[in-house]
């Protein structure tokens, strides 16, 4: 397999972490407790910085190249551009509705909620379409030659967040994530040992 389907499949999970961060966020918003908007604004900096420039250009690049050698495939999956563009613009609508609840205006709770809720939604189905439609159809069409021209034309920035070395601001994100991982995992090994 391409370096680069493994490389986004990779990224595919951490965002997974992430909405997983987000869902967990959101149900404390919707006990009526409040979240950690901290980790809230960092989760928002993080999807407007690596996943808007690094990730989803390689996409990007992938479906141009389908689209030149199988159009048929390329169009079964749509518009990779536009998907993005209406991700951003959900990305948004939630980091404005957690601003103007910082910014103390008033906001309806059911806003809130629903543009979370969107943006978690709508980012899952998002990457299980380009797992199911675009990554297989990629994988079918294009050459070597496609790859490696991809690949030339990469840019290696490294993951601020997932890297070895994780960037300053995102230090307590990490530690967040890889609490509530400990937390999700200790949650299912409970669940298993209890009768059905
Ligand atoms: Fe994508």
């Amino acid at each position: 397999m391409p370096k680069l389907i493994n490389i986004l499949l990779g990224e595919h999970q951490n965002i997974e972490k992430l909405l997983g961060v987000l869902e967990h966020e959101l149900d404390i918003f919707d006990r009526g407790e409040r979240p950690d908007y901290e980790v809230l604004q960092t989760i928002i900096q993080y999807f407007q910085d690596y996943p808007e420039k690094c990730h989803h250009p390689k996409e990007e690049m992938i479906f141009a190249k389908l689209m030149a050698r199988d159009p048929v495939a390329a169009r079964r999956f749509g518009d990779v551009e536009a998907e993005h563009e209406t991700e951003a613009s959900r990305l948004h609508g939630f980091a404005a509705a957690v601003q103007s609840i910082l910014a103390d205006q008033e906001f309806l709770r059911e806003d809130v909620h629903s543009a979370m809720r969107a943006f978690i939604d709508h980012q899952r189905e998002h990457l299980k379409k380009e797992e199911q439609l675009l990554f297989p159809a990629a994988l079918k069409a294009l050459l070597p030659d496609d790859w490696s021209a991809i690949d030339a034309r990469l840019d290696d920035r490294k993951d601020p967040l997932f890297d070895a070395v994780v960037e300053e601001q995102f230090h307590d994100l990490q530690q967040t994530i890889l609490r509530w991982e400990q937390e999700a995992e200790a949650d299912r090994a409970a669940l298993s040992r209890s009768p059905s």
